[in-house]
């Protein structure tokens, strides 16, 4: 594997490493072990959300081990990128039938719990036996819906994260690692 700095230069800030990709998989390693041990009848499908959990669902799934399939959806918000544009809708559906099937939601962040929270709904009202949710960070600061993530690799406070399939403007998702975004 290449070597990524602990320290990246921006143009006005750093990024500065706050999880290591040895932490990561370690904590991935222990996630996969908790699914596989909640679900011995393997009727499991995981479903990753685009794009930002796909790092995190590739090494998930490979420390599951009981039987199980898997599937992809896209969300989008309506409007701006304000925090008052509420609505989310779906760009790109799964497409497998998950009718009496143990769903879990694969995603990189947990933070407002909104998109997460919309998605739950939805693949409950498409007949899933049971929805649970697995998050790699766990951002508490901002949450607005009551409910909390299933399965959860790590807490992170105030402040906003990359890499990992986390981005900033779409960039640094390739990062093996976390990194805490400081601006000058
Ligand atoms: P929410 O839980 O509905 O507020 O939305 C979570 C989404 O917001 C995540 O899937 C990310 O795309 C984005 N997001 C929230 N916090 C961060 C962060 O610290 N870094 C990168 N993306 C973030
Ligand atoms: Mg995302």
């Amino acid at each position: 594997m290449p070597e990524f700095p602990e320290r990246i230069k921006l143009e006005r800030g750093e990024l500065r490493l706050v999880i290591s990709s040895e932490k990561i998989a370690e904590r991935v390693e222990a996630l996969g072990g908790m699914i596989s041990e909640a679900h011995p009848a393997g009727d499991l499908t995981v479903i990753g959300v685009l794009k930002g959990g796909v790092n995190f669902m590739a090494d998930l799934i490979r420390t599951i081990t009981v039987p199980m399939n898997i599937d992809f959806v896209r969300l989008a918000r309506y409007g701006d990128e304000t925090e008052s544009s509420r609505e989310v809708r779906i760009t790109k559906d799964i497409e497998i039938d998950i009718r009496g099937r143990d769903v879990i939601v694969v995603d990189d962040i947990y933070d407002t719990g909104m998109t997460l929270r919309f998605l739950v709904d939805r693949l409950s009202t498409l007949g899933a036996k049971s929805v649970k949710v697995c998050v790699l960070i766990n951002k508490k600061e901002r949450r607005t819906e009551s409910f909390e993530a299933d399965y959860r690799g790590f807490e992170v406070g105030e402040g906003f994260v990359v890499g990992y399939g986390l981005d900033y403007k779409e960039g640094y998702r390739n990062l093996p690692g976390i990194y805490m975004l400081h601006e000058d």
